[in-house]
């Protein structure tokens, strides 16, 4: 962002001591600490304490740096701090829910997949802390944010790659940082969410083209008639004992929520910035508009017309 000193900065250069993992302890050893304490928390400890090596506040704290004192900034940029750990935290939810599908186990899939649906729902509420954003505050402290735009956030293309929203166009702005660069340039050419699960019916025995399975990974998913009508007949018995509903539910919850995300966002635009150009350098509302409008998990919402 230029040569300012970010304010915060000089807590981050302070030297912080590595985070150390606190000590493990065993459940006797907690029940025998109990009785000494006779049930009140442990007070006494020589250095930080267990849970600040865990979290790490300090640094944490550290990285939040506004540039201006404008007293709308801090949640702006807190806000899209904590949206940048949701990325990372589904990013691992729906990795894990790949390797699962690749070892056949669609029960641990399943569970990984359930469980971001509680994170995508979280990362949605979270706009609830910016949507009072104004033109007025924001104009407060845009400019002093740059050329700074979420197209930038590379965790998020890792999310859209992993929801099948792929395009090697978005790889471009991180040149300038190899090791992330080379990490998307992998994760385009990878498998999405949606590979993994058509991978997984096909050895089931589900019909999935040939010509699907062996797709160009590296573009975005379009619907198929033969997939629609795999998750057609996979519909048609829409109770708890039949797993690959289950599955088909899981997956249209989070394109959802995800979608829904991305609406949310649009509105925090128009109501901080109106019409006006975004900071990354596009027209900013319609823009987005479009780029929101693409579908994740196309098949899933084709069969439902199906159906
Ligand atoms: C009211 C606050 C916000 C405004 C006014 C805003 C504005 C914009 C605009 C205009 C764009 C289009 C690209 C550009 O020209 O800059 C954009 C893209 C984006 N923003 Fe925001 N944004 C806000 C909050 C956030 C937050 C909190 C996040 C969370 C990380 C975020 C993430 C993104 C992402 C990921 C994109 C790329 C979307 C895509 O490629 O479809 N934005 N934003």
């Amino acid at each position: 962002m230029s040569t300012r000193r970010l304010r915060g900065a000089a807590a981050a250069s302070q030297a912080l001591p590595e985070t150390e993992a606190p000590r493990p302890l065993d459940e006797a050893t907690r029940a025998a600490r109990a009785r000494t304490t006779h049930g009140e928390p442990v007070v006494e400890f020589a250095e930080a304490t267990p849970y600040e090596r865990y979290v790490g506040v300090r640094q944490l704290q550290a990285l939040v740096r506004p540039v201006t004192d404008h007293p709308a900034e801090p949640s702006f940029l807190v806000v899209t701090q904590v949206m940048e750990l949701w990325f990372t935290l589904l990013r691992r939810e729906w990795e894990l829910a790949q390797r699962r599908l690749r070892d056949d186990d669609l029960d641990g899939a399943v569970a990984a997949l359930h469980r971001s649906v509680h994170h995508l729902r979280s990362l949605d509420a979270t706009w609830g802390s910016i949507l009072w954003l104004t033109p007025t505050e924001f104009n407060g402290f845009r400019d002093q944010l740059g050329e700074a735009s979420g197209f930038q956030s590379y965790e998020y293309r890792h999310v859209e790659f992993l929801l099948g929203l792929k395009g090697e166009a978005v790889l471009r702005p991180h040149r300038g940082l190899p090791a992330v660069h080379a990490d998307l340039e992998r994760a385009l050419a990878a498998n999405s969410l949606e590979d993994d699960v058509l991978g997984y019916l096909a050895r089931r025995g589900l019909p999935v083209p040939a010509e699907v399975l062996d797709r160009d990974r590296s573009v975005t998913h379009e619907a198929h008639d033969a997939v629609t009508a795999l998750w057609v007949e996979i519909y048609r018995d829409p109770r708890p004992g039949n797993e690959l509903f289950v599955l088909g539910e899981a997956l249209t919850d989070i394109a959802e929520i995800f979608g829904r995300w991305r609406q949310q966002h649009v509105t925090a635009v128009r109501r901080a910035m109106g019409a006006k150009p975004g900071s990354g350098g596009s027209s900013g509302l319609a823009w987005l508009e479009r780029s929101a409008a693409r579908v994740v998990f196309p098949d899933l919402w084709a069969a439902r017309t199906e159906v």
